[in-house]
């Protein structure tokens, strides 16, 4: 599925992260507890974004890329 990030028009497979994809195509999003063999513990919180059709931020480090969001 194609997303966009910071205007970038990305390709990501299902059950990828918005952070996973990001750094895969070169989009700085600051992390600091991120481990690809880690499960995503939320800790450090630098990883918030905010994303289109959403109110509250997110952790790019374990939300699963969608399409599009309701919220
Ligand atoms: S990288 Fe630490 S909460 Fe996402």
């Amino acid at each position: 599925m194609k997303i966009k990030i910071n205007g970038k028009i990305v390709e990501t497979a299902t059950g990828k992260t918005i952070l996973e994809t990001a750094l895969e195509n070169n989009i700085p999003i600051p992390n600091l507890c991120y481990h690809p063999d880690l499960k995503p513990s939320n800790h450090c919180k630098m990883c918030v974004v905010e994303i289109k059709g959403l109110k509250k931020l997110q952790f790019a480090c374990s939300t699963k890329a969608k399409k599009k969001w309701k919220g």
